[in-house]
């Protein structure tokens, strides 16, 4: 069984891991048990499969398996994120929240939107957390989920790039979004599309 011991060699980097801040806002905001997806897994996975249904989705095989109670989905990076042929499994599941927090480089983050628009079902109930959302590296990717009607509802500890120039590009920051599903019958909005569903279905 893969333990810390096999991770902390010389390319670990403690930082990497989830920051209180987020794990916080997760711990405060989403019932235990919930279902949640990630996007890149690290220690910071433990602690959340801990209270939570966690499916982690990792490229790289020496991150695998060291969160005993996730369950990991080994997808390699082709044409720059996941390979979309290990994410089949994933393309009838609905979560809770879905985490984007990988791949390791930031400039290959954005081919997750792409996944979205094939798959919208499975973001359809979710709260969505963007990780390092705001540095002027990462910016296109929640602009690219704005556009498509999401809301940022939450800004983990920086202020967006616009409005904070100077800071670190280490500082740990993130960003929560919400969609809204309209009853086409009452116009009531939903931010879970299951719950949008059961609106009028019963008059
Ligand atoms: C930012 S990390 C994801 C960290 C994860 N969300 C967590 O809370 O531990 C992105 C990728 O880097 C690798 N990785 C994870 N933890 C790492 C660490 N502490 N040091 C170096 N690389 C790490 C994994 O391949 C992971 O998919």
């Amino acid at each position: 069984m893969k333990t810390l011991d096999d991770v902390q060699d010389d390319n670990y980097i403690p930082e990497y891991a989830n920051s209180d801040e987020l794990e916080n806002w997760i711990f405060n905001n989403l019932s235990e048990g919930s279902k949640i997806l990630e996007f890149g897994s690290g220690t910071g996975t433990i602690e959340l499969a801990e209270k939570y249904n966690v499916t982690s989705v990792e490229d790289n095989e020496e991150w695998l398996y060291l969160a005993h109670d996730s369950t990991y989905i080994y997808a390699p990076l082709v044409n720059d994120w996941y390979d979309w042929q290990a994410l089949d499994i994933l393309k009838n599941e609905t979560f809770d929240l879905i985490l984007i927090d990988g791949p390791s480089d930031l400039t290959r983050r954005t081919g997750v939107f792409d996944w979205f628009q094939a798959n919208p079902k499975v973001f359809s109930n979710a709260i969505l957390m963007i990780d390092d959302n705001a540095m002027e590296s990462t910016i296109e990717l929640p602009a690219l989920f704005k556009d498509a009607g999401w809301e940022q509802i939450h800004q983990g500890l920086s202020a967006p790039i616009i409005e904070k120039q100077n800071f670190s590009q280490l500082e740990p920051h993130f960003g929560v979004y919400v969609q809204n599903h309209e009853c086409p019958e009452c116009g009531e909005e939903f931010n879970r599309s299951d719950d949008m569903i059961e609106c009028c279905a019963n008059l």
